[in-house]
């Protein structure tokens, strides 16, 4: 039954174990393995290798898409054997041994890996682990919930170990679009114009002769945790709303908005929901992940088509979403993440991206990592991929975190990602400021009106006005700029005492 889902008869004899399997990877080794935002990661080969190592130490390198699911980060950080991770993660066992500087983290644009690795400006790896729903007669690759990297990955490792997991649906198999540039500089153009646009194989093309063992598991994709929307990401869609119906009123927006990108997490689904109670219709999205807010727009039957490169759902979506393929094929694509973040095709579809932000300041430069400047959230993600090349650049956030002790604007933001040029909207749950053609003084006075949370308003206009006097084209006091992060760290409050 499940030597079913290996098509090419000459690859039976490479099933094994995932202990068996495990042993192909040794000491030092660069390992690129599949998974993007907790979906269709590799489970059973990492998870024989962190008891593996408890007998035997070893230290890898460890290329993923994105964050894995299944607790695997935490559990791999904890048997020691990660020497450097990249290029993205959300797991907090994970994050604290890199803020510790156990772990060296490479937090890198999620579009650039694979040409950094496809240019020898990284080492290839030496072994691929890719979770499969089948392999096809030819000996390809089919991927799960996310093709991630796991295409090049495949073709740049020495040997592929394939996990297929028949928890998977076999209907995902045709999802997929698998296309990978040429080298340069004699590419050609990626030759997608339209979202749904297929223009490559629904599998992994490798020389079969490459896979080196095939493990079976049948263990779930993690669900998804992001939360419903409260009254702050709620307020922070209808800004949001109301700002879209405006740009289509004044035509500077198509009525369906084009197509559109949102980031991870609870915000940027929040934000997508809020547009289920909108009038908008016909709307297409070229993102990274898609979430829960993806299928209720197109069950709502507001969204016609979504491509990404995973999907991670909730409970709640995932069964209707897996058990009910058919009806949501024709409206899917996945590709990998070096298309679709890819930044030419973000610029000429014109998306529009929406991003979150930890912090911003007063000038509308944007962190999105670091907290305080110096310890590691998760990575930056997609979101430069997309910031600066969309048609539009929105970063949302709430205005205030940690009941009111931070203030999510600043005076000077304590690590920058996406710098002023690259932002054009911001969004707090207080307002929505539209820095488009703005000098830095004007940026200023818009995001203190509509961003900054009340408690802080005063506190800000009075640093602006002093920095004002002081002069520049970005006024600044530089022996202030940090103090509100300083008195968090001394006092536990951003808030003068
Ligand atoms: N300082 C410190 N902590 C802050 C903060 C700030 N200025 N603003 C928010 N936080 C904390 C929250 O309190 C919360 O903490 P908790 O987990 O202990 O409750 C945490 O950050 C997450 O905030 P939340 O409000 O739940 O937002 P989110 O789930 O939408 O995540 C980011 C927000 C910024 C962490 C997340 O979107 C991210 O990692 N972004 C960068 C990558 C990216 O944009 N990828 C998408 C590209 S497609």
């Amino acid at each position: 039954m499940q030597l079913e889902r290996i098509r090419h008869a000459g690859l039976h004899e490479k099933v094994m174990s995932a202990e068996q399997a495990s042993e192909f990877i040794k000491d030092g080794m660069t390992v690129g393995m599949s998974g993007f935002t907790r979906a269709g990661e590799a489970k059973a080969v990492p998870k024989a290798l962190a008891e593996r190592v408890k007998e035997h130490p070893l230290k890898i390198n460890l290329m993923t898409g994105a964050s894995l699911g299944n607790d695997l980060d935490k559990i791999l950080t904890e048997s020691g054997s990660l020497a450097r991770r990249m290029p993205f993660q959300v797991d907090t066992t994970l994050r604290k041994a890199i803020n510790n500087g156990d772990v060296m983290f490479i937090d890198q644009h999620l579009s650039e890996t694979v040409e950094q690795l496809r240019n020898h400006q990284l080492k290839l790896p030496d072994i691929a682990i890719i979770e499969a729903v089948a392999i096809t007669e030819e000996g390809h690759i089919v991927p799960t919930t996310s093709v991630g990297n796991s295409a090049s990955f495949s073709i740049f490792a020495k040997q592929v170990i394939v996990e297929i997991n028949t928890s998977h649906k076999p209907e995902l198999e045709g999802l997929h679009d698998i296309y990978i540039p040429s080298y340069r500089p004699t590419r050609t153009p990626v030759p997608l114009v339209k979202v749904d646009d297929r223009i490559g194989s629904t599998a992994i093309p490798i020389p079969p002769e490459k896979i080196a063992a095939i493990v079976f598991t049948s263990q779930h994709d993690s669900y998804s945790t992001v939360g419903a929307p409260d009254e702050d990401t709620a307020a922070i869609a209808k800004h949001l709303v109301t700002f879209f119906e405006n740009e289509v009123a004044e035509k500077r927006l198509a009525p369906n908005l084009g197509p559109l990108q949102a980031g991870i997490g609870n915000i940027a689904n929040a934000v997508m929901m809020g547009l289920l109670d909108s009038d908008f219709t016909d709307l297409t999205m070229y993102s990274e992940v898609l979430q829960d807010s993806t299928f209720d727009l197109i069950d709502a039957g507001k969204m016609t088509f979504a491509s990404g490169c995973s999907v991670i759902l909730s409970e709640r979506m995932n069964s209707k979403v897996f058990d009910n393929l058919e009806h949501y094929k024709d409206k899917l694509i996945l590709r990998p993440q070096e298309i679709s973040n890819h930044p030419e095709i973000v610029r000429r579809l014109g998306i529009i991206a929406i991003n979150t932000a930890l912090e911003f300041d007063i000038y509308g430069n944007v962190n999105s990592t670091h907290v305080c400047g110096t310890r590691m959230m998760n990575g930056i993600g997609g979101s430069g991929d997309f910031a600066r090349n969309a048609n539009m650049a929105i970063f949302v956030t709430k205005s205030i975190a940690k009941d009111g002790a931070i203030s999510s604007v600043v005076p000077m933001a304590s690590h920058v990602d996406h710098n002023e040029h690259d932002v054009d909207i911001l969004v707090t749950e207080q307002g929505l400021a539209d820095l488009r053609g703005l000098a830095p003084r004007e940026r200023a006075v818009q995001i203190i009106k509509h961003c900054v949370h009340p408690d802080y308003r005063n506190q800000m206009l009075d640093y602006f006005e002093r920095a004002c006097a002081r002069g520049g084209h970005t006024p600044h006091l530089l022996d202030e700029a940090f103090s509100w992060h300083i008195n968090l760290e001394k006092n536990g409050t951003m808030k003068l005492l």
